[in-house]
């Protein structure tokens, strides 16, 4: 055991769990301020979460957060070979924004789904292509140079860490909020994971009103 516990393996991953301990506890000292309005999980930030973003998108195309308009971007942060938490995380985003699209078409208009991949090493336009299909027509992917990314995540505040498999594959350990930014650029609502598509569709029309 002992050997075990020195090893230069153990040793990274207890650092790796320092780490996102360290990093969720930031984030719940942030949330825990948090107030609660309209649904009941849309939290809304009390420091300030997001900022300017230029990256490429699924089609190949350069764009920034000021490619969309007027509408409100929801933005989540992952990774197209996740197993389980992105696939679940977009499906919610996508039912929500199908939901709104269903009952209230003049507030879905007014809203544009984003995944944000921390994989960009693998994450390239047509992987992202291939991926949004999956949960929303109008669900845009986005990737970018190690940098770029390294950037938007910083300014999400987005943990993200690369987790070496024994086999040589890898994955990437991810926080797993996702975000509701107005067309200003502010993020005023956040999801967490495991929220259900009504709370989601709810929480943006609380926000929105609508
Ligand atoms: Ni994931």
């Amino acid at each position: 055991m002992q050997r075990v516990l020195t090893s230069p393996l153990f040793i990274a991953l207890f650092a790796g769990l320092l780490a996102a301990a360290a990093a969720g506890f930031i984030a719940y000292q942030e949330f825990a301020q948090s107030r609660q309005t309209g649904a009941d999980t849309v939290m809304t930030p009390q420091v300030h979460i997001g900022g300017p973003f230029s990256l490429i998108d699924h089609t190949g195309a350069r764009v920034t957060d000021r490619s969309y308009g007027d509408r409100h971007l929801l933005v989540y942060f992952g990774f197209t070979y996740c197993p389980d938490v992105c696939p679940t995380d977009l499906a919610v985003m996508g039912q929500a924004v199908s939901l709104l699209d269903e009952e209230y078409p003049e507030v879905a208009e007014q809203v544009q789904p984003l995944f944000i991949s921390v994989d960009p090493g693998r994450d390239k336009p047509p992987e992202l292509a291939a991926y949004v299909e999956n949960f929303h027509p109008r669900m845009v992917g986005l990737t970018g140079s190690d940098t770029e990314i390294a950037d938007v995540a910083s300014a999400y505040r987005v943990y993200y860490a690369r987790q070496d498999l024994e086999d040589g594959d890898y994955l990437m350990d991810h926080s797993a909020f996702t975000y509701l930014v107005s067309p200003e650029g502010a993020t005023i609502g956040i999801f967490r994971h495991n929220s259900t598509p009504e709370d989601v569709a709810d929480g943006i029309r609380a926000k929105l009103g609508g």
